[in-house]
C-alpha cells in the first residue's frame, strides 16, 4: 500500500513560509480536481503584509517567525508545503546531516519533518540552490531529508513549460515515506500569450517617464507587441513575447511593456498563475514584492498533482477516470512557446 492516508478526510497540509499563498491555491485546486479536500492546518510568514494579503484571500492570519514555533505546537499534518528564501546558504558547513543546517530556515523544515513525520513534502527554491557552492549545499539538504526518513528527490523547472509567459526556473524537492519516485512533469504546455495577461486600460502612473523611454527605444529597434522589455545589468535590452522573471527587489524600470510600462500588480499575479480571485489588499509596491516572491502556482499545480497521484489521494485514480483538469485549465490559452504542443496532456489521455 502506498499510502495510509484516509480517502474519506480532507488532505491535512501546512503552508510554510506561505507568503500570499501561491502554494495554497495549487493544492485546494489539486485535491478539488481529484475529489477531496485539502485542508491548510497551519501557516507562517514573517511578513505583516504578506500576512495581511494571505488573511483577506484565505480567512486565516499566518503566525510569524517560524523559529519561534515549536516544532510538536505545529498540528499534525499529511504534507508540508514550504517555499522557503533563499538565504545565503554557505552558512551550512561541511559537517553531515542534521544539524549542519542549524542556523538556516530550512533546519526549521527539518526539524518540523523529523517531529511531525508528515506522508510527504514539496519545497521550493531559486534554481541557484543547485549550483551552489559546487553542488554540495543541495547534496546536504538531500542527505538531511533522506537521513529523515523520506524519499526525497529534485528538479529544476521552468514555468514558461507550463503555461505561464514567464521564465522562470526553480528548484523544486519532493519527498514522500514511500520508495517510489514520483513521475515529474514533463511540461510542453502551450504559454498563455501576454495578451490575455496585459490589463487595457492602464493608469498614466505606471508609464515610464518620456526620458526612460526614449533611452529604451533607441536600443532595441525591432520587436513584437505586446513583448516585456528586460534591461539586463550590463544595460543591454531585449524583448520577448513573455516576461523575464518577476524579483521581489529589483529597480522599478527593469520590465517595460512594451518598453512603456511598468506591469500592474494584477499583471504579475497572473504571470505567476494567480486567479483574478485573488484580492489585491497591499500597496503596489508590497504587492510587487510579494508576486516577485511568490511561486508560480501553474507548476506547483503540476508538481503537486503528481505527488497526489503517487499518493494515491483522490478517489478518481482509482476509477482511471482522472484526466487531470488542472492540466486542462492551463491548456486553455492559445500561445504556442516555440512551437512546444501541449504533450503532458498526451500523455496523460496515452
Ligand atoms: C520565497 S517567499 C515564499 C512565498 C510563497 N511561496 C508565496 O507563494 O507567496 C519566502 C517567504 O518567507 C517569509 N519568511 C522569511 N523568514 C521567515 C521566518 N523566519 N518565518 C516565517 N516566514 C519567513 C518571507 O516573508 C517570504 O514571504
Amino acid at each position: 500500500m502506498l499510502s495510509d492516508f484516509d480517502q474519506a478526510g480532507p488532505v491535512k497540509f501546512v503552508d510554510l513560509f506561505c507568503g500570499i499563498g501561491g502554494f495554497r491555491f495549487a493544492v485546494e485546486k489539486v485535491a478539488k480536481a481529484r475529489g477531496i479536500t485539502a485542508s491548510c492546518v497551519f501557516s507562517s510568514d514573517i511578513d505583516g503584509a504578506c500576512q495581511d494579503a494571505y488573511e483577506a484571500n484565505f480567512g486565516e492570519r499566518p503566525s510569524g517567525d517560524i523559529k519561534n514555533v515549536e516544532s510538536h505546537l505545529v498540528p499534525d499534518h499529511d504534507l508540508l508545503l514550504a517555499g522557503f528564501p533563499c538565504q545565503p546558504f554557505s552558512i551550512i558547513g561541511q559537517k553531515r546531516g542534521f544539524d549542519d543546517t542549524r542556523g538556516t530556515l530550512f533546519f526549521d523544515i527539518a526539524r518540523i519533518l523529523e517531529v511531525k513525520r508528515p506522508k510527504a513534502f514539496v519545497l521550493e527554491n531559486v534554481k541557484m540552490l543547485v549550483g551552489h557552492d559546487g553542488g554540495r549545499t543541495i547534496r546536504r539538504i538531500m542527505e538531511t531529508l533522506r537521513g529523515l526518513g523520506y524519499h526525497a528527490e529534485f528538479k529544476v523547472l521552468n514555468a514558461l513549460d507550463f503555461g505561464l509567459p514567464q521564465k522562470r526556473e526553480r528548484v523544486w524537492i519532493v519527498g514522500s515515506r514511500t520508495e517510489s519516485s514520483i513521475q515529474w512533469p514533463s511540461g510542453g504546455i502551450s504559454m498563455k500569450p501576454l495578451s490575455e495577461v496585459l490589463e487595457k486600460d492602464v493608469p498614466q502612473k505606471y508609464y515610464a517617464s518620456e526620458h526612460i523611454r526614449e533611452k529604451r527605444r533607441n536600443r532595441l529597434k525591432s520587436f513584437t507587441t505586446p513583448s516585456i522589455w528586460h534591461e539586463n545589468k550590463a544595460g543591454n535590452i531585449s524583448a520577448y513575447p513573455y516576461s523575464c522573471a518577476l524579483r521581489a527587489g529589483a529597480s522599478y524600470n527593469y520590465l517595460l511593456v512594451d518598453g512603456k510600462r511598468r506591469l500592474t500588480p494584477r499583471e504579475m499575479l497572473r504571470l505567476q498563475g494567480f486567479p483574478d480571485t485573488f484580492k489585491i489588499v497591499c500597496s503596489d509596491s508590497q504587492t510587487r514584492k510579494q508576486a516577485g516572491n511568490s511561486l508560480p502556482v501553474n507548476v506547483a499545480e503540476v508538481v503537486l498533482e503528481s505527488l497526489f497521484e503517487q499518493q494515491e489521494w483522490g478517489e478518481e485514480i482509482h476509477k482511471g477516470v482522472f484526466r487531470g483538469p488542472v492540466q486542462l485549465t492551463v491548456l486553455e490559452g492559445k500561445g504556442n512557446y516555440h512551437g512546444k504542443r501541449a504533450e503532458a496532456q498526451n500523455r496523460r489521455e496515452a
